[in-house]
């Protein structure tokens, strides 16, 4: 009787769809998300949700990796942040500290990123730009100067050079006395995405793979909190690709390092529970918390199943979330709050475990000091006053959230095979595929802003005739001057004889593969190597990429 009284309400509906289209035909057709996946006008539990939704904390994760989610903990509010000098970027943390942040999320410069010291002629004009300059534990320290490492956790986006920041930030635990073993944080440590879609490699995929099994070796033994790596869409979505490639290539990058892992001799339980994830959130709210909803699903089978992972924390997808940056426009900044806050309220619906939700005018330029706490206080706002932290995944059910989940799992997984038939993430990279579908749905994303397919409000639509652009931030031009300095310092001050030892030990090390290098960089940052100096070493024996 129900099946029939509901056949005949829906044919009813649709009879009253057919006579309103004739006066109001669709806005689109047909209507699709940012992967393509067609949008049906309504959903209704007919599309045969396909999966037992499960529970919060239960395999396979669906509705959230912890029982209780939210209502424990939110997530953490953790703003990327750094600029100029390690005194400047000091002062910004502890701003955002004590404005409510819960979690240290570090921006090196480019110089500091792609392994040269800011006297380096290859940093001329970059030292400070885009993140903080750090050449060595000196700089290290003033970074973190009051910053208690026992009790705040820090994000570091580092990749290539990321052995050396980590052992930085470990030495620098050890002066204020906190022990590695109480040391919390991430390690970005994902050089995959770079050769994807980032850039900021150095070394082949050979030897960067060894620096990334050797902090995985090295942290399960010494740093055991310490997450090992952060496996990024985030940067192959701004790169362009669809929410299903984003999350399709992030995962065949994440099972590239676990085979690396496991090739290197490590068990897969020894280090599973400390890989985590970094997406991104763009604007199709619905689509990006299906996307985070089917990567959590598919990961936990993936560990599960196919790597036959015994502990549960194995099998969890932990991530943090970034506001999609490419989505800010230049023109009408203001309107880019508006952007953020749906675009964090999609990640925290798709239970993110860390947020970064972006400034107003970081398509400007970095942010100011009240742009980036304006970004700060929407998360507060999510958290605090919307009550959508309150309960525990509260669109789970939802008709077309789970059908969405479903096909967007279909089609991640359809990728994962494609990569796997083609000998993994790393052949895949080395061929160029990833990068091909990324470039080829920017072009296609690119043609449909400019044929007014795809609106951007104030940009392709809805625009102003003069813009008014706000106050931006200024990075002081002085600083790469006296960061310059700052080094020539410290190269007279240090013990240079231990400094050569300790740069030996290196070399010596990097030619047995064999060999973890991570001690022998932890020893030569406490007497004060430089980041360019030990990047330098291992350029002469690992060579340098030159790229697909
Ligand atoms: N119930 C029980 N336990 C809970 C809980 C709950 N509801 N909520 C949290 N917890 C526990 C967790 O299990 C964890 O304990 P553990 O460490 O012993 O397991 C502890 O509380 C901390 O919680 P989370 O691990 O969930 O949160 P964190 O913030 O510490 O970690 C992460 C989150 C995603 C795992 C971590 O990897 C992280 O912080 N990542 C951040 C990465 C980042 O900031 N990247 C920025 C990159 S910027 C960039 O690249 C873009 C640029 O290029 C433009």
């Amino acid at each position: 009787m129900t099946d029939r009284k509901d056949e005949m309400q829906k044919e009813n509906w649709e009879k009253s769809v057919d006579s309103v289209l004739k006066r109001f035909p669709e806005r689109k057709d047909p209507f699709t998300t940012s992967s393509d996946i067609e949008v049906d006008r309504l959903y209704d539990g007919g599309n045969e949700v396909e999966h037992e939704l499960g529970y919060p904390g239960e395999y396979p994760y669906t509705r959230g990796i912890q029982p209780t989610m939210y209502r424990s903990k939110l997530w953490t509010m953790r703003q990327y942040a750094g600029f100029g000098s390690a005194s400047e970027t000091n002062k910004r943390f502890r701003y955002l500290l004590d404005q409510g942040q819960t979690g240290l999320s570090v921006a090196f410069d480019l110089p500091t990123q792609i392994g040269y010291d800011s006297d380096d002629p290859m940093s001329e004009g970059e030292v400070g730009k885009v993140g903080v300059a750090i050449d060595s534990l000196k700089d290290m320290e003033k970074l973190l100067n009051g910053i208690p490492l026992d009790k705040v956790s820090t994000s570091m986006t580092i990749n290539a050079p990321a052995a050396i920041l980590l052992c930085m930030y470990i030495a620098v635990g050890e002066k204020q006395g906190v022990p590695p073993e109480k040391l919390t944080g991430t390690i970005q440590n994902d050089i995959l995405k770079e050769y994807i879609a980032r850039g900021t490699y150095i070394y082949p995929p050979k030897p960067s793979m060894r620096l990334i099994t050797n902090i995985f070796d090295y942290c399960q033994q010494y740093v055991p909190r310490f997450n090992t790596i952060s496996i990024s869409g985030y940067h192959i979505r701004e790169a362009g690709s669809t929410a299903v490639q984003e999350a399709a290539f992030t995962l065949a990058n994440g099972m590239a390092y676990v085979d690396a892992a496991i090739e290197s001799g490590l068990e897969v339980d020894s280090f599973a529970p400390r890989l985590a994830f970094f997406f991104n959130a763009h604007n199709n709210f619905f689509e990006e918390i299906a996307k985070f909803r089917a990567a959590r699903r598919i990961w936990a089978k993936i560990m599960r199943e196919h790597y036959q992972a015994n502990n549960p924390k194995s099998w969890k997808l932990r991530f943090h979330t970034q506001t999609g940056g490419s989505t800010l426009t230049a023109q009408q900044p203001d309107n880019n709050i508006v952007r953020v806050t749906l675009q964090a309220l999609a990640a925290v619906l798709g239970g993110t475990q860390s947020l970064h939700t972006n400034s107003r005018d970081e398509a400007l330029s970095l942010p100011t000091e009240e742009s980036a706490r304006i970004a700060l206080r929407t998360q507060q706002i999510i958290g605090y006053e919307s009550g959508v932290a309150d309960t525990i995944d509260p669109i789970g059910g939802s008709y077309y959230v789970e059908a969405l989940t479903d096909q967007m799992e279909k089609e991640i997984d359809a990728y994962l095979e494609e990569i796997k038939e083609m000998g993994g993430a790393v052949q895949a990279v080395e061929e160029g595929y990833m990068q091909r579908e990324i470039h080829r749905n920017a072009y296609e994303t690119q043609k449909k802003i400019e044929k007014q397919e795809e609106i951007i409000v104030g940009l392709n639509k809805f625009g102003l005739e003069e813009e008014i652009n706000p106050d931006l931030l200024k990075v002081d031009e002085q600083l790469e001057q006296s960061q310059v300095e700052a080094i020539k310092e410290l190269r007279e001050e240090r013990n240079t004889e231990e400094v050569e030892k300790a740069l030996h030990a290196i070399r010596s090390a990097a030619v047995d593969e064999k060999e973890n290098l991570i001690p022998h960089i932890l020893e030569a940052v406490r007497v004060y190597a430089t980041v360019g100096e030990i990047c330098n070493v291992l350029r002469e024996e690992f060579g340098e990429y030159s790229g697909i």
